[in-house]
């Protein structure tokens, strides 16, 4: 069965009467107009259509718990469309846990991961209430008890291992391989457990936690993942009677951004999870644990596209065309960073015939700041809007001020009806955390 990941635009994406894209039943050029662009657009409907389908494909399995993975793209009303999805949330900084917190989430659904908390982000996610840590290092190990004994507090943790498992993504965004700088080898386990058991009464040790990477199209990979970790779910409970009853995955199923892209539905994910599931508990003889997922890209990357004003265009001679758009590698660093492809469409014009090769460059002072390279589309006019698809993920998350450019709007659009989710940052906010000293106002 197909499931939204598979397509490359918002499942509610169509071309309406007055020829113009739209998406959730909202115009996008009149998105474009109310609102300006750059601007972000998410579709409830594609959001909703992944949570449940991720809940489908599992419900074979009732200890299944699914979590978003926040990092791909967080704000208050996501949250709280995955508290209504009765998704958990997987966090991974301070400012992501006040977010949360904040939004009013339940956040004894929230776990906690990242490879360097600090005392304050510890703090904070046991303040907030935060359900479970996993614990990447021994650092952080000594860290949370001392700050669970401050508090008079039993933490629940999980540790984050390293299984050794290489997935066929980009190099950046492996984890899951033996030199990765996330969690615990699995020959620094044991070590682990007995500080736990011996000196750090203040841990609850529940289970094991694990990602391998993002933007995975392999299901091999998921289904080793399980056999390594129920292999060591095994070994330390012969070797210390020891029963961890909960299993994370991670996240990391990957999306469709060009026709090039063949990512497996969640569908086919599920059924290779819970089959191995069932074969390694059988095989080495233990209970089956309560297993989550924190997939973050499949839920919201292909609910959120980016529209764009066209401006200024170049053709070199005997070159390439540029066109140039009112944003660039401030709102959408995944080309620059990770080579990453996009498909484009202009939402004024989504009909026309492909008649030329462009390339769209930001407007950044960077020559690296070019958002597609080399697409086929029909000739842009100035003015006109682009839409780029399956931005929804790891673009406003990892957006910056580079060059001091205004971080954008983003909106939500259902059933016509569009609401602001993210304001359009202001020149005041750009500049409010700015200082100049005394000693210079000469
Ligand atoms: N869990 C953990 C522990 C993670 O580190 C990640 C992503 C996820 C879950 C969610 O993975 P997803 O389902 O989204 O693949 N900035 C990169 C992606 C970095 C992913 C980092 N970790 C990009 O734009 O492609």
């Amino acid at each position: 069965m197909q499931s939204p990941n598979q397509s490359i635009k918002p499942i509610t994406t169509q071309i309406n009467s007055a020829g113009n894209l739209e998406i959730g039943g909202c115009d996008l050029v009149e998105l474009a107009d109310k609102y300006g662009t750059p601007l972000y657009v998410f579709d409830e409907t594609t959001i909703r259509a992944m949570t449940s389908a991720y809940k489908e494909a599992f419900k074979s399995y009732p200890k299944m718990k699914m979590m978003f993975a926040a990092k791909a793209f967080m704000t208050k009303a996501i949250c709280k469309i995955m508290e209504q999805e009765e998704f958990g949330l997987d966090l991974c900084s301070g400012g992501e846990i006040y977010t949360a917190f904040t939004s009013g989430f339940d956040m004894s659904k929230t776990l906690f991961n990242g490879n360097n908390k600090s005392y304050e982000d510890i703090n904070l996610a046991l303040e907030c209430g935060v359900g479970t840590i996993s614990a990447d290092n021994f650092f952080e190990l000594a860290l949370i008890n001392q700050i669970a004994v401050s508090k008079n507090i039993i933490v629940r943790i999980l540790l984050r291992i390293t299984p050794g498992i290489e997935c066929h993504t980009h190099e950046y965004i492996q984890t899951g391989h033996l030199d990765s700088k996330f969690g615990f080898d699995l020959t620094q386990i044991d070590n682990a457990i007995e500080l736990i058991t011996d000196e750090y009464k203040n841990l609850n040790l529940v289970g094991l936690h694990a990602h391998i990477g993002s933007q995975i199209f392999e299901k091999k990979v998921y289904f080793d993942e399980v056999e390594v970790i129920f292999k060591e779910l095994k070994r330390l409970k012969d070797k210390y009677i020891l029963n961890l009853h909960e299993v994370n995955l991670g996240g990391g199923l990957g999306i469709k951004y060009t026709e090039k892209d063949k990512p497996i539905s969640v569908y086919d994910i599920a059924e290779t999870i819970i089959d191995s599931i069932k074969i390694n508990s059988e095989k080495y003889g233990i209970e089956e644990p309560s297993v989550f997922i924190e997939p973050g890209r499949s839920i919201i990357g292909t609910a959120g596209v980016t529209l764009y004003t066209a401006g200024s265009s170049k053709q070199v001679p005997k070159g390439r065309k540029y066109q140039a758009v009112d944003g660039g590698m401030s709102d959408n660093a995944r080309p620059s960073l990770y080579q990453a492809e996009y498909t484009v469409q202009i939402a004024n014009n989504p009909e026309a015939d492909n008649t030329e090769k462009v390339t769209i460059a930001g407007k950044h002072c960077e020559s690296g700041d070019i958002l597609a390279k080399d697409i086929l589309l029909p000739e842009i006019q100035e003015g006109d809007i682009l839409c780029f698809y399956t931005t929804g993920a790891y673009g406003y998350s990892m957006s910056s001020n580079y060059n001091r450019i205004l971080k954008p709007a983003a909106v939500l659009v259902n059933n016509g009806k569009s609401d602001i989710i993210i304001n359009r940052q202001t020149y005041e906010q750009l500049c409010e955390s700015d200082i100049i000293p005394d000693s210079l106002n000469r």
